[in-house]
């Protein structure tokens, strides 16, 4: 096993960005994928509420629970003990009031050992991450395309595109620096807003999901980059390995072989010395 590193923190991270370097950061739902994650040496890791698609196999984020979430964070603490991880407070966790937001944070750092939570939503929010922060938990903020309200927003698509429109997405991200956000994740603004954004943040680290290379550090889907949801793909997910593909043969080979008995060999199951077969078989006589 490589050697471990240093466990990350939000000075670390800070310290990075004014190191001008980019801050890598991936979802991930499970132990063996976070324990790939902190051996490829990612910076940051999601515990995004997308495992209720990617996961769980629902159509939305919206039925994720809070159990669900705390289960699948704890495995993934268990597989990256380094890297900073962020529990994604899943529907209704934090929207019905400010005690319902720090509670459900608590439980993210007491029950799976996060390092942060995150949110979604702008202005409207802010008292919740506000209320969170000073309790002492980090807390990110999420703007422009925010999954858990896309049936208002028309959708999964673009956020920001008119004036007005990128006016609110920038006013909302200063308001939640000011809330106390150590970090906002852009999810689909456009580039120019996304740069825009990041200039004026002052103790804000900005992280971009499909809003262009101008962000402090980089968010994708863990299974959009490696092609592990077969549902769809969206344009800002690169592939990085086709890992999907790779299984999807794996399993094409494992079933061909159980049908033609090719599998298992010898070496892949244990014998029984003559004499002790002989006497079972005298017992059993
Ligand atoms: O749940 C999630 O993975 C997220 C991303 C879409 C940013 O919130």
């Amino acid at each position: 096993m490589a050697e471990q590193r240093k466990k990350l923190t939000l000075q670390s991270l800070f310290k990075k960005v004014a190191d001008g370097k980019p801050i890598t950061w991936l979802t991930c739902y499970d132990y063996p994928t976070a324990y790939m994650q902190e051996q490829a040496g990612i910076d940051m890791i999601l515990v995004g509420d997308s495992l209720g698609m990617t996961m769980l196999g629902y159509d939305s984020t919206l039925p994720v629970t809070m159990d669900d979430m705390i289960r699948h964070t704890a495995a993934v603490r268990r597989g990256a003990p380094t890297a900073w991880v962020i529990g994604d407070m899943p529907y209704m966790s934090y929207q019905p009031s400010v005690e319902t937001a720090i509670r459900n944070a608590g439980r993210f750092m007491a029950e799976a050992g996060c390092d942060a939570i995150k949110l979604e939503g702008g202005a409207e929010m802010a008292d919740r991450l506000h209320a969170i922060a000073g309790c002492g938990i980090p807390a990110t903020g999420h703007l422009g395309l925010t999954p858990q309200s896309a049936s208002a927003l028309g959708g999964f698509r673009l956020q920001g595109k008119s004036a007005h429109q990128a006016k609110k997405i920038v006013d909302d991200a200063k308001i939640l620096e000011e809330a106390g956000a150590y970090a906002i994740l852009l999810e689909m603004v456009p580039d120019r807003v996304c740069k825009l954004i990041t200039e004026r943040a002052r103790n804000c680290i900005i992280m971009s999901l499909g809003s262009g290379i101008d962000a402090h550090g980089q968010l994708l889907i863990y299974h959009d980059a490696f092609a592990l949801y077969p549902k769809f793909k969206p344009r800002m997910a690169k592939v990085f390995a086709n890992a999907g593909k790779v299984i999807q043969e794996g399993l094409a080979g494992y079933v061909k072989e159980v049908t033609e008995r090719t599998f298992p060999q010898p070496e892949h199951y244990f014998g029984m010395p003559d004499e002790e077969y002989e006497e079972l078989l005298n017992l059993l006589k």
